[in-house]
């Protein structure tokens, strides 16, 4: 998501009060938000058991090599896993769910004092909106850049609840020491020199999107947040309320993700498949919606900075017999091509990466 200009969506109705008003109504959901046909195409496995890593596994020299072949493989095989006991203190987890709870319950004009501008794409509002006819996803959300701290705009950090802005420092401090860590033991899976994958994320650019789902008593046709890769290194997605509704695509068809207590969801984005030369795979993912719970989520992603030439690590194409899988690039070219893709399919932005 980050950084291009371009990505900037058109303005549409905030889905919490079209939901609130639409509920009692007795009338069909709206016909830009109907994906009936899309939702009943894919088969949907219920209980997906996606790999679950743990981090003081990793850290123990006991544990260590066991684990990194399970991270391994789960990068490798799923490009999606829980991770349990990743040290982020309970407390500022607890703060900045809270806050983002808070945040949502405000009165629609108290959250529009953060809404997105023309042009941009920070703030409140929706995102992937570039036609007046395209479908609409049943969701609002919060967009910030995070990291480092020059590429904040607080005009889109919410004052309300007081504490929102501090609660969402502190996580993304911790958020941020898991990530590197992570990539750390990625590396050694890879073989590559941590320092060569860390590279790429200097600075440890973050931005954070953070997702309310209304309830809808149409649940089945509609989609909370339409199939996508993320277009990023690593996001890692915290889910704010105790309500699941994440999808992966594995083997044609979508199973739904069970979230763990405490764990994060942490998904392997398109930058990551890229520097391992295919080794790694980002994964099409959605969100579907319940009939009768609001759900919140929030995705922290780690990228690039934006001058960074993001392409397959050396290190692995001298190793690997058919050279790099895909060529390299400007990140900043990478993410205007995600956007234009966003207007006619989902993974052409990929594709034009690919080299066959
Ligand atoms: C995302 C995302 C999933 C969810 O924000 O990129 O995939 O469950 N979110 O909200
Ligand atoms: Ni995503």
């Amino acid at each position: 998501m980050a950084h291009a200009k371009a990505g900037a969506s058109l303005p549409v109705p905030n889905v919490q009060v079209l939901a609130q008003t639409w509920h009692g109504s007795g009338e069909p959901v709206p016909g830009r938000y109907v994906r009936t046909e899309e939702m009943g195409a894919g088969e949907v496995v219920a209980g997906c058991a996606i790999p679950v890593v743990d981090l003081s596994r990793l850290l123990d020299p006991r544990s260590s090599e066991e684990e990194l072949a399970n991270l391994g493989s789960a990068c490798q095989h799923w490009g999606f896993f829980q991770l349990m006991n990743h040290g982020v203190p309970d407390e500022v987890i607890q703060d900045v769910k809270r806050d983002m709870i808070e945040f949502f319950k405000l009165p629609l004009e108290a959250k529009k004092v953060h809404a997105q501008v023309p042009g941009g794409l920070e703030g409140y509002g929706q995102s992937f909106v570039f036609s007046e006819t395209q479908k609409l996803d049943w969701a609002d959300m919060i967009y910030l850049m995070i990291s480092p701290k020059e590429s904040r705009d607080l005009r889109f950090w919410p004052t309300r609840p007081p504490s929102f802005r501090d609660s969402v420092d502190r996580y993304s401090a911790e958020t941020a020491k898991v990530t590197a860590s992570l990539l750390r033991f990625m590396a050694a899976d890879l073989g590559v020199e941590p320092e060569h994958l860390l590279e790429a994320f200097r600075g440890q650019p973050q931005s954070m999107r953070t997702t309310y789902y209304p309830p809808c008593r149409q649940a089945a046709d509609v989609l909370g947040l339409s199939p996508h890769t993320d277009a990023t290194g690593l996001a890692l997605l915290l889910h704010v309320n105790d309500v699941q509704g994440l999808q992966i695509r594995r083997d044609g068809k979508w199973h739904t993700v069970d979230p763990l207590d405490g764990a994060f969801v942490v998904s392997i984005g398109d930058i990551l498949e890229i520097l391992s030369n295919g080794r790694y795979r980002s994964i099409e993912h959605r969100a579907v919606v319940h009939p009768d719970k609001e759900r919140i989520s929030a995705a922290m992603f780690h990228q690039p900075c934006p001058n960074t030439t993001v392409g397959p690590l050396p290190e692995l194409v001298n190793r690997d017999s058919g050279g790099a899988r895909y060529r390299s690039m400007d990140y900043m070219d990478f993410m205007k091509n995600f956007f234009a893709s966003k207007l006619d399919g989902r993974r052409s932005h990929m594709d034009a990466m690919r080299i066959y």
